[in-house]
């Protein structure tokens, strides 16, 4: 279930409804003992009686780890099902967007296939990024009219972001990306030789009281949290108001 990117207000109505009639929640840690963004979010809506069950995704590049979590995972939301308990996993912004509820669904469907399950919406933080912006005067639509939007995480390299952004620039297509983090000085240098620091917006643990919502010009070089993301736009549709 989608708890969208910070502010509590953007919870859906279904998020709402299905938190309230949920004996257990579980939601994800990076280490155990964590407290976990989504449960964060969700705190002001969790009652004192719910039970919380924290399930373990290790922030690691290596495969087997990574599996064996989502596998766990499974197998522990599938037991309180199999209990008879109503149970939602709370997912940091949308649940199909770069989402670990994603790969517990996929392995879910694997390992046990006939519990039953309901996926919730919510509101990725692309999206408030965007609004929250716009509604802040600096105006940020993703898309219009035949623009595309890519939405994806950063490259690794200076050379995949050019190319990247060449393509984009060719296709009217505008670009999110997420997992800025550490890559934003070389970013930063890369969008200020094409020109397009200005037009660039960054935003920094969105819908959280830190919140940052930035053109891209005014955000000095050096690492960002986690938790934030870079909107590109390299040019506008000719008919605009
Ligand atoms: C694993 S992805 C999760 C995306 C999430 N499921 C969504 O729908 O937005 C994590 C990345 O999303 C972006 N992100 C998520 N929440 C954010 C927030 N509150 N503010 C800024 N960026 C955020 C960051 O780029 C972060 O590195």
């Amino acid at each position: 279930m989608g708890v969208g990117p910070g502010d509590p207000e953007l919870l859906t109505v279904a998020a709402l409804r299905a938190i309230r009639a949920a004996a257990v929640v579980a939601y994800p840690v990076a280490q155990s003992g964590g407290d976990g963004m989504a449960a964060a979010i969700a705190a002001p809506w969790l009652l004192a009686e719910q039970r919380r069950l924290p399930l373990l995704f290790p922030m690691v590049a290596e495969a087997p780890p990574r599996i064996a979590a989502w596998h766990a995972a499974a197998d522990a939301l599938a037991v309180e099902v199999a209990a008879g308990l109503p149970v939602v996993l709370l997912c940091e912004g949308d649940v199909s967007l770069f989402a670990s509820s994603s790969y517990v669904l996929l392995a879910l469907r694997q390992r046990h296939p006939h519990c039953p399950l309901r996926l919730v919406a919510g509101v990725p933080a692309v999206c408030a990024a965007a609004a929250t912006a716009s509604a802040g005067g600096i105006p940020w639509p993703l898309a219009l009219q035949s623009e595309g939007l890519l939405i994806r995480p950063t490259p690794e390299t200076a050379g995949e972001l050019e190319h990247l952004l060449d393509q984009a620039a060719a296709t009217a297509t505008n670009v999110a990306l997420l997992k800025l983090g550490q890559r934003w000085p070389w970013v930063r240098s890369l969008l200020d030789r094409r020109g397009l620091l200005e037009g660039a917006l960054l935003a920094q643990r969105v819908g959280w009281p830190d919140q940052l919502l930035a053109p891209a010009s005014a955000v000095p070089s050096g690492e960002r949290a986690y938790f934030s993301l870079l909107l590109i736009r390299q040019g506008w549709p000719a008919v605009l108001p």
